[in-house]
């Protein structure tokens, strides 16, 4: 079983790839593709990456928002430092995690999180909805006004509910499944574009934060405005 799964990853082109390209994870290519697709990811912009380990959207993010954005990776699992980049230790849905943030206003949230798999589907959908819900919650106390979220979830009978809950908050809200997400995976995408709520305000002073592990090459002054979606 384990010989046939690695097997059938080694022939899958998007992983070989991402081997070819150091891209970290699979994963990457599934952000690359909805970035292409919708350009939600600007140069100057601040991203918050959820569930980010080991790192290949936050590389990707990285790559978008150049040397005068700032990439913010969360997860519960560290990884390899990413240069340039700022890693926060900790899990989506414990109140403590905002203040670690700092007291910065983000262009685009991110969340590829994933519940640790029960194999009992209908579990493991509710978990992905909540994990969504969680994400949304922070999202909502740290984007910009009229900035963009993006958050996988699992298929099921929760996932129209958790649509019509999101909707109103977006100027506009898609669900979307990229090419990279395997056929057989049951992954969508949410992405709300124009958060309705939020704040136009973000004091400069107050920007770059009390950082942690921030790696060498990281851009240490506040970005520049306007990189928005
Ligand atoms: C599919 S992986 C993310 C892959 C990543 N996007 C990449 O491209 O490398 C899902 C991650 O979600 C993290 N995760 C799950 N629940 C979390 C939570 N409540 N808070 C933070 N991270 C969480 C897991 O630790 C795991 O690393």
């Amino acid at each position: 079983m384990a010989r046939r799964w690695s097997q059938q990853r080694r022939q899958d082109p998007f992983y070989r790839a991402a081997q070819r390209e150091g891209l970290r994870s699979r994963a990457a290519f599934k952000l690359l593709e909805l970035n292409e697709r919708y350009h939600f990811l600007r140069p100057g912009d601040r991203v918050l990456d959820l569930g980010a380990s080991p790192g290949g959207w936050s590389l990707i993010a990285l790559d978008a928002v150049g040397p005068r954005g700032e990439v913010v990776s969360v997860d519960v699992r560290a990884f390899e430092p990413l240069e340039g980049g700022r890693f926060v230790r900790g899990r989506v849905g414990d109140p403590a995690l905002r203040a670690r943030l700092g007291d910065v206003l983000f262009h685009v949230v991110l969340s590829d999180m994933s519940p640790t798999i029960s194999g009992a589907y209908s579990t493991d959908h509710a978990r992905s909805v909540e994990l969504v819900r969680q994400a949304f919650l922070l999202a909502r106390e740290v984007l910009r006004k009229d900035g963009t979220f993006v958050a996988k979830v699992f298929q099921g009978d929760l996932l129209e509910e958790l649509r019509q809950e999101l909707a109103p908050e977006f100027r506009q809200l898609v669900v979307t499944k990229p090419k990279a997400s395997r056929e057989s995976s049951s992954e969508m995408y949410f992405l709300g574009r124009g958060l309705k709520s939020g704040s136009d305000l973000a004091p400069e002073a107050s920007r770059a934060g009390p950082l942690e592990a921030r790696t060498p090459g990281a851009p240490s002054s506040p970005r520049a405005e306007g990189g928005g979606p």
